[in-house]
């Protein structure tokens, strides 16, 4: 076994079922179900499911969370604005996790990390009460040292470290502001880590862009939505999973052909 393989920690995949909810929207009506792409999802090899109720309800709706909650066995990680209106569903419900976002309603998805630092006085007292349910806390932030500190000393115990800006830059064809942004991931994963944060990262990954990200040994989980969802149109959702899963295991591990 190379030496590679043996030192690699495992790397979680978290399926975001969100886009399933917004194609189901556009007609109103029951189909496609989220529930049955978290179940396809899962049977392809996620390890957990992922889903945002946003303010507006534009994909996923309360009913869909019960639903998850119910049927699934996977963790469910639930992402949420940290308003009394959620904080109050996610204790009811009780998923395995939560991930704290920001949200405006103008935004077409979550477009930047959380105010940690000045959202201090609210967020400190949601993270306690959701981590007093049993629930692990994750916020949703920027990639910077400074946030990682932040983050801790409110005592969230997960980070997701937001990859919009390095999916940006992929998509742009800049390869000088990849290698910026990549290497600002690896910076606030590694410090992270060494202040006792469990380091998750998403947004904007795919197929295509996702080993270097699966590469940062820091990182122990990436939730994928948009990319996977849009390629289970053309090949299924369960190949698509298949696929992400691939990609990312080949840039974890990237001599495990010849091992
Ligand atoms: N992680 C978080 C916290 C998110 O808000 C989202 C988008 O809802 C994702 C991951 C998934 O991003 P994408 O759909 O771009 O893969």
């Amino acid at each position: 076994m190379s030496a590679a393989i043996a030192s690699a920690r495992p790397l979680r995949l978290g399926v975001n079922v969100d886009h399933v909810a917004t194609v189901r929207n556009a007609r109103g009506g029951f189909y496609p179900d989220p529930c049955r792409a978290a179940h396809e999802a899962i049977m392809a090899g996620a390890d957990g499911i992922t889903a945002h109720l946003r303010e507006d309800r534009r994909h996923i709706r309360d009913e869909d969370i019960e639903r998850l909650k119910r049927q699934i066995l996977t963790p469910l990680n639930f992402e949420i604005a940290a308003t009394d209106e959620m904080v109050e569903m996610a204790i009811r419900v009780r998923p395995h996790a939560v991930c704290l976002v920001p949200e405006r309603r103008e935004e077409r998805t979550t477009e930047g990390g959380l105010d940690v630092a000045g959202g201090r006085a609210r967020l400190a007292p949601i993270i306690a009460r959701l981590g007093e349910a049993g629930i692990r806390v994750s916020l949703l932030v920027e990639p910077e040292p400074a946030v990682m500190e932040a983050a801790r000393a409110l005592g969230a115990p997960v980070v997701e470290l937001h990859t919009g800006a390095y999916a940006e830059a992929v998509l742009a064809g800049e390869d000088e502001r990849v290698r910026a942004e990549l290497a600002r991931v690896a910076a606030a994963a590694a410090h992270g880590a060494s202040l006792g944060l469990e380091i998750h990262a998403g947004h904007g990954l795919t197929e295509e862009n996702v080993g270097v990200v699966a590469a940062i040994p820091e990182i122990v989980e990436l939730n994928i939505g948009h990319a996977l969802v849009s390629a289970a149109i053309f090949v299924g959702l369960g190949d698509a999973v298949r696929a992400m899963r691939a990609a990312m295991e080949r840039g974890r591990t990237p001599n495990s052909v010849a091992a």
